[in-house]
């Protein structure tokens, strides 16, 4: 790769340019045992939705190297549009958090129900498959501020659990 398309792999990018949201129709196939969405339809769906922001942002391929707790507030029903909203809170030196928000929609009435969120953590690797920085995030209000904040509060607390110094 040459020096200038390194730069630019670099330069600092905004949430928004990486922001997604993943829709897919809750179908039987999508189903458990008690008849409703299977949970891990949902985190598969969150996962790809996470997977495809941070490797929008960092230009390279991106692997999940941790999930924060996951609560399932609410059973989604077959026949639900499932909303995965993801967007960029914090960027280390080569990892990304993800914050995924989840939401069914009842296409009949419109109504939306929040079932969950969560943090995913994902690494970009270079052509190697070894950890490679990724661009810096361009915070561009107080709100962006506030999450990077809390995204770096939260860095802190998953290498303290998982045994590394922060
Ligand atoms: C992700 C992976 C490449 C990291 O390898 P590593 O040897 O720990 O690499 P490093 O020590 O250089 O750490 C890389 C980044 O990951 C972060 N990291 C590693 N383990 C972490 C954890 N448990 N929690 C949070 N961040 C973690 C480090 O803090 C570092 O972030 P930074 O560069 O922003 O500071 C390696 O663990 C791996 O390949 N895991 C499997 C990934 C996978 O296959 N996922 C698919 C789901 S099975």
């Amino acid at each position: 790769m040459s020096q200038s398309s390194a730069e630019s792999l670099l330069s600092p990018r905004s949430p928004a340019a990486s922001a997604l949201t993943m829709t897919m129709f809750m179908q039987p196939e999508h189903s458990n045992s008690l008849g409703n969405v299977h949970g891990g339809v949902i985190l598969k769906l969150c996962d790809e939705c996470g997977g495809i922001i941070a490797s929008r942002h960092a230009r390279r391929p991106a692997v999940t190297v941790t999930v924060d707790r996951v609560t399932f507030l609410q059973p989604v029903l077959l026949g639900r549009l499932l909303l995965v909203h993801g967007r960029i809170t914090w960027v280390g030196r080569t990892s990304i958090e993800v914050e995924l928000r989840v939401e069914a929609e009842n296409l009949l009435t419109g109504e939306r129900t929040h079932t969950n969120s969560a943090y995913f953590v994902y690494v970009a690797l270079d052509a190697d498959r070894r950890p490679t920085p990724v661009a810096r995030l361009l915070l561009q209000d107080e709100a962006e501020r506030r999450r990077f904040a809390e995204g770096e509060v939260r860095n802190q607390l998953r290498l303290a659990e998982s045994g590394r110094n922060p």
